[in-house]
């Protein structure tokens, strides 16, 4: 069969012609453009001539008989024929841009054999806690043109991008304000902490892991007076001891890490907002959702949320780079009534602010460059978080992780977080067997395609092990993620010398 690949190179269009001797490797049903454009780079010419090649892969599909063909020698073989025949018949006349159409080919080639649910490079699944398994149109959303980040196409997509985060954080008050930012989760702390908290102001961190340590050195670092109410690992500080800390001294915020990745503890800021409110009304609610935004409720109006922050590489689905924030009416006002000016010059809202507000009502605007690319990625994978009722997508998460937990009590394990109702639904933390440590499990999880995180928590980081269930992985159940991850937990055990009950 012969394809017609047609390319822009270095400022004008050059045919080639790539002959393709097996089909197999083409066998793909409708998501034949993604697989194209994804293989290819994120070059605005690249991307043109993904469009050229993406409408005729359907003829191939329909002549394509099997797709179980592993990615074995017979493969490779193909493969370099196929390199070896684009070499030979146009290396002569392609541009820069050509070749690197043929080395797509190639990449396209191998994935296609190999990987049925997927247009991306066979990879060991990703199980850890963040970063997670992307979407494929998530990544084709980067694979774009170049284009200026205050012309009105990309202008319009960090907009839409922007009131796609009221959707996700439920809030339709016009108070509220929406911050994407490049950078990761740990900026949102760098916002908060020279903005919204002023140097000599207390906070009151609740403790459930190593991001609540985190997060009080760097309110620090800005001359903040973070006071950590700590609770034993895998339990999180009651209602009652916070609402006496409350009652103990006058805090301007409350922060509290929804999922400490670090334990897998889930906090309840919905009951821990309710407690601020009633015992100390002034003071701020700030959530640090990185690794709950996505998977956990959070309802930010209803809740009386003032600040969640999170990052994109977690349940929001997208290539980490983005900083993502939301703030209150009356976080906003904390910081304009700052007396000092903020601490930051990159994190300060007096430069973001206005830039937010201006990309929202479309107009362009200019602070410091944004990435078109990850914003692009990013309201993809909104768009499809938001195309099913957040609801549903919580309740998801939960199944999923409920699965994974019930297979760890089931193998005689018992997970980091001591109640169900502290434990994350977007992750499980689970205590190894007595004497197994995870160099012992990890590289066994590994062999069989699975990349789950080792401790983090630093009293106890060589006991357990960490299992992330988010995004794509609890979505697409077709994917067969959790069902991996559960075999090969069980395979680590065994290979790790633990016998199960
Ligand atoms: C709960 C929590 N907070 C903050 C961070 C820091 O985010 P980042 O690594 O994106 O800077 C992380 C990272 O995993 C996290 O899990």
């Amino acid at each position: 069969m012969r394809m017609l690949a047609t390319a822009r190179g270095t400022g004008r269009l050059v045919k080639s012609k790539i002959e393709v001797r097996s089909l197999q490797a083409y066998r793909m049903d409708a998501d034949g453009r993604q697989q194209l454009a994804l293989a290819l780079t994120s070059s605005a010419t690249l991307s043109t001539a993904a469009t050229t090649l993406a409408p005729r892969r359907p003829s191939i599909t329909s002549t394509s008989t099997s797709t179980s063909t592993p990615y074995n020698s017979s493969a490779s073989a193909r493969l370099s024929q196929l390199n070896n025949h684009i070499t030979s018949t146009t290396a002569s006349t392609l541009s820069p841009g050509a070749s690197a159409i043929s080395r797509a080919a190639s990449r396209i080639y191998s994935t296609a054999t190999t990987n049925k649910m997927s247009a991306q490079a066979e990879h060991p699944t990703v199980l850890i806690p963040g970063p997670i398994e992307f979407d494929d149109a998530v990544l084709q959303a980067m694979a774009t043109p170049s284009e200026s980040h205050v012309g009105m196409p990309f202008v319009n997509v960090f907009g839409d991008t922007l009131a796609q985060l009221r959707q996700l954080f439920i809030t339709t008050s016009p108070d509220s304000q929406p911050l994407i930012l490049s950078g990761s989760g740990t900026l949102g702390w760098d916002v908060v902490a020279s903005n919204i908290i002023e140097p000599g102001d207390e906070v009151l961190v609740l403790h459930t892991g190593y991001f609540g340590d985190s997060f009080s050195d760097c309110l620090a670092t800005y001359g903040a007076k973070p006071t950590q109410l700590g609770a034993a690992i895998g339990s999180r500080p009651s209602v009652e001891e916070i609402e006496s800390a409350l009652k103990g001294r006058k805090y301007k915020a409350v922060t509290i890490t929804h999922t400490d990745t670090s334990t897998g503890v889930l906090s309840d800021p919905k009951e821990v907002a309710e407690v601020v409110r009633r015992v100390s009304p002034e003071t701020l609610v700030v959530v640090d959702g990185v690794c709950s935004v996505g998977c956990e409720e959070i309802r930010f109006d209803e809740w009386g949320l003032d600040v969640v922050l999170t990052a994109s590489q977690k349940a929001v689905g997208a290539p980490a780079g983005l900083s993502i924030m939301m703030l209150s009416g009356r976080a906003i006002e904390a910081y304009k009534s700052r007396k000092v000016p903020p601490g930051s010059y990159f994190a300060s809202l007096k430069n973001w602010l206005p830039i937010m507000q201006n990309y929202e009502a479309k107009k362009p605007s200019y602070f410091a460059t944004p990435s078109p690319q990850l914003v692009r990625a990013l309201n993809t994978s909104l768009t499809q978080i938001l195309s099913v009722p957040l609801s549903q997508r919580f309740a998801e998460h939960k199944a999923a992780s409920r699965k994974i937990k019930d297979a760890v009590a089931s193998f005689g394990l018992k997970q980091l977080a001591s109640e169900e109702k502290f434990q994350a639904n977007g992750m499980t933390a689970v205590w190894l067997p007595e004497g197994i440590t995870p160099a012992d499990i990890l590289p066994h999880t590994a062999k069989e395609g699975v990349v789950f995180a080792g401790g983090l928590h630093r009293e106890v980081a060589t006991k357990y092990i960490r299992i992330g269930s988010m995004g794509v992985s609890v979505t697409k159940p077709e994917l067969g993620h959790i069902d991996k991850a559960i075999n090969a937990l069980k395979t680590g055990l065994v290979a790790a010398g633990y016998t199960l009950p």
